[in-house]
Order: C-alpha cells, then structure tokens, then sequence
C-alpha cells in the first residue's frame, strides 16, 4: 500500500477508511457508503449532483461535507421533510422539484463534480381488461421513471436521466449509480449489466465496480426458497463508477 497516497485527500487521519476504500466488497450502511463515495471523489466546495434525492442522505452528507448538493425529486412529501431536517445546516444545497429528465433546464452544460444516483425501483403497472392503467396518479406515473410498463421502458426512462447527467457532468468526473438486480416472479432482471451497456451508449466509460453488501440496510430480507425451486436473496447492491471521459 502506498501511503503517499494518502497525503492529498481527506483520509489521511483515517488509514483504514481508506483501506476499505479500495476493496471492491464495501459493506456498512447507506449513509457511511454516501460519504466515502463523496470523499472519494470530490473535494470541498464541489458540486454534488443527486438526480434522485428521495430522502436525501447524498444532500445531508454532501452538505455536512462543505459540498454543494444539488437534488431533483418529484415527490412533494420527501422534498418538505429533507427541508425540514436540513433546517439550520449550512445554506449550500439546492432541491429542484422537477424530474431528472429535465435537469439541463436548470443546471449548466459541464457544471458539476460528482453524480450520486439511486434509481427508484422498477415498478410495473398492470392493463386491466380495458386496456387502462391501474394507477390513479397520473401526473407521477409520467414522471416516476420506475413506474412503466415493462423493464425496457424503465432501461429508456433511465437512459434518459443520464443523458441529461452526462451533458451537466464536467469532463472526467465520475456518475456513481447505484443498483440493485431485481427478481420479480420468475424473472431476474440483471440491472447492473443492463445498465453498464445504456451508459456505454451515452458515452460514459465504466471505471469501477463495487459490490456492496446492502444486509445493514435491508434488515428485514426473508428467505426466499420453495420445496422445488431455489432461490437466492439477493442482498448486495452494485456500486457502478462510470466516468465521463
Ligand atoms: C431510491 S430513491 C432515492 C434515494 C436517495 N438517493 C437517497 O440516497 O436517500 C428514488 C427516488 O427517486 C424519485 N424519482 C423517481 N422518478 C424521478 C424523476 N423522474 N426525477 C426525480 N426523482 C425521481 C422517487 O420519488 C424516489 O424518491
């Protein structure tokens, strides 16, 4: 190990931190793997993009970090509860109520440091016999980008999310996504490497890949077996470094 390394960046005062940060199996919760990535990557008063903030723990640590954090989120309700547990903190993050897809309306072309992305989960509507959508909301199932109807829609509604990333993200910084493989009824929907390729096709180059293993979030998974099938349950998360070159 080289400690030299370690000189410039912002482990120094934590040598196995650092150490972790360069095995490619992480495990820890949600909010330790948010600031590594963060530390990683950016340095102070740098721009960190989240296009899907949910509850916002990328705004929180970017913003505790002395990073300028930047999210789009669509649903009003996380949007006031992040604001009300931001209150007070330091003024240096903006929450954009807007979808993702339309983040070149708002931010500059080559403008930002770092994206952090946690996709919404693939959530497939059902036709009833009418050919009707199921869902009341329409104005969220056009804009939820998980809510489709099939998995290729939500491959092209994520394509989508990151051309719009690519045109904001400053030339070699890094889009850091994060995904879970998914199995819905007898189907393994492999997200990673689906991916890996719509991001190719935009222009991003993977760099990296880390598995995470996700079990300190996801304390509630239940086994997943029948008498004649075998079934695993999946409980890691990829954590995919694409680069913008
Ligand atoms: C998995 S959560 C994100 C978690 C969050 N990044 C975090 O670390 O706390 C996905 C979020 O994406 C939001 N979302 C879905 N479609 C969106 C869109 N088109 N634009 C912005 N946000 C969207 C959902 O409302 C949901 O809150």
């Amino acid at each position: 190990m080289d400690t030299d390394m370690m000189i410039d960046n912002e482990f120094h005062d934590d040598y196995d931190e650092w150490l972790q940060c360069l095995n490619s199996l992480w495990c820890g919760k949600k909010v330790d793997v948010i600031k590594r990535i963060i530390k990683m990557f950016t340095s102070p008063k740098e721009i960190v993009l989240d296009p899907f903030m949910g509850d916002g723990t990328t705004v929180e640590v970017a913003n505790t970090l002395d990073r300028k954090a930047i999210g789009f989120e669509i649903n009003e309700k996380y949007i006031s509860a992040v604001i009300e547990r931001l209150e007070g903190h330091r003024d240096s993050y903006e929450i954009i109520e807007d979808s993702c897809i339309n983040i070149t309306k708002y931010l500059y072309e080559e403008s930002v440091d770092l994206c952090i992305a946690t996709p919404p989960w693939l959530n497939m509507y059902h036709r009833n016999h009418a050919g009707h959508k199921k869902q009341n909301d329409f104005t969220l199932l056009h804009k939820n980008i998980g809510k489709t109807s099939s998995y290729s829609c939500y491959l092209s509604n994520l394509a989508k999310a990151f051309s719009e990333v690519y045109e904001v993200l400053k030339p070699n910084k890094m889009c850091i996504v994060i995904v879970m493989d998914m199995r819905k009824r007898d189907r393994l929907y492999p997200l990673h490497i689906d991916l890996a390729n719509i991001m190719a096709d935009i222009g991003f180059i993977i760099d990296d890949l880390i598995i995470w293993d996700s079990r300190k979030e996801h304390s509630t998974l239940k086994a997943v077996s029948n008498s004649c099938v075998y079934r695993t349950n999946i409980v890691h998360e990829y954590i995919c470094i694409f680069k913008k070159e």
